[in-house]
């Protein structure tokens, strides 16, 4: 049977150990720094020290506990064997879930009238109907097609960015990096469902926040890194952006003393999106473990050279 290391901040997986035991009888599971993890074959994984999948001998496959990879990419060193993901029908509905909820916070002028309740002020906004609310979303994967397709079905005019050409039903489709400034000035309420690759680090900056017509909202779901956070506070309090949801930062958790919590406009949400149970990452490892014994073919490998 093979053998699995387990390199995350400590305590983070201790539920993996039983659920793969389960899984895979007769499996040897290590934490990280335990000295048998070095020589596991398996390394699953959660912000792994950087160099220490380089220094593991036997190793033959990564595994992210997340849909993204960055986590593990971001480590120049990380050795050449395959890396794979979670990738789940729950997870994306769990994101579906959260976009519409974000999108309909601003689309029916909840942020405004939270506002207003808290002075005791009874205020109407004049309401528009779903259609005539242009919804873009960055990046049309496994995520970001759920969220759209759902969004279109809810009379939502959709559209999305990704970077090769994609078509899905009811959504304008725009790709590549020629495309994106016209996407943004269609867009007025933004969703980032992108992976964080040397490509999207930080796209979105003032230059690309000031394409998006006066009055745009932003929803991060991504990466911290994707956004200029600085950039989006300028712009929010100078108006042009009406606000934004934040669900992801550079630094996790956000510290509880940072201006952004209490920032007018902004709502901080923690890291909360779309979270995978212990059960499915546990199932998706050891599915991809049997996989690699036996020499078939690995599920929802990532692409290195594109970073996802
Ligand atoms: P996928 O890999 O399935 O999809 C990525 C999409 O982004 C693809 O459409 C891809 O284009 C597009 N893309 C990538 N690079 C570029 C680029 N340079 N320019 C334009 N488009 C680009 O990822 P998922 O949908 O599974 O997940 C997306 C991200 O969501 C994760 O990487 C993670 O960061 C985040 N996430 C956040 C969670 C949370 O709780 N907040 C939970 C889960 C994930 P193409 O189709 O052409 O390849
Ligand atoms: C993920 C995440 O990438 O939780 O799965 O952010």
């Amino acid at each position: 049977m093979i053998s699995i290391a387990l390199l995350s901040r400590p305590g983070l997986m201790d539920p993996m150990k039983a659920l793969l035991a389960r899984e895979l009888p007769g499996v040897t599971v290590a934490s990280w720094p335990d000295a048998a993890a070095r020589d596991a074959e398996l390394a699953v994984c959660w912000k792994p020290e950087a160099g220490v999948l380089a220094s593991m001998p036997r190793l033959r496959l990564i595994h992210s506990i997340a849909a993204g990879v960055d986590n593990i990419l971001s480590d120049p060193t990380v050795p050449d064997v395959p890396i794979c993901r979670i990738v789940d029908p729950d997870i994306s509905s769990a994101m579906t879930e959260f976009v519409l909820w974000g999108v309909l916070y601003f689309h029916r002028d909840f942020d405004r009238v939270i506002g207003d309740g808290r002075d005791g002020i009874w205020r109407r906004y004049e309401q528009r109907a779903a259609k005539e609310r242009k919804v873009g979303i960055l990046g049309l994967g496994a995520l970001g097609t759920a969220a759209a397709t759902r969004l279109v079905e809810l009379g939502f005019a959709v559209s999305a960015w990704s970077r090769s050409p994609k078509v899905v039903a009811g959504v304008r489709t725009f790709s590549g990096d020629a495309a994106l400034d016209d996407f943004l000035g269609e867009t007025e309420i933004l969703v980032s469902l992108l992976p964080l690759t040397p490509s999207t680090v930080g796209l979105l900056d003032a230059a690309r926040l000031s394409r998006l017509p006066k009055g745009a909202a932003l929803i991060l779901c991504s990466r911290g890194e994707h956004l200029v956070m600085d950039d989006m506070v300028a712009l929010t309090r100078s108006g042009h952006l009406r606000g934004a949801v934040i669900d992801v930062f550079e630094q996790e958790p956000l510290p509880a003393d940072h201006p952004l919590w209490r920032e007018p406009g902004v709502l901080v949400t923690p890291h909360m999106a779309a979270i995978a149970s212990w059960e499915v990452i546990a199932q998706q490892v050891a599915e991809n473990a049997k996989r690699l014994l036996r020499n078939e073919p690995l599920l929802n490998v990532v692409d290195r050279l594109r970073g996802y």
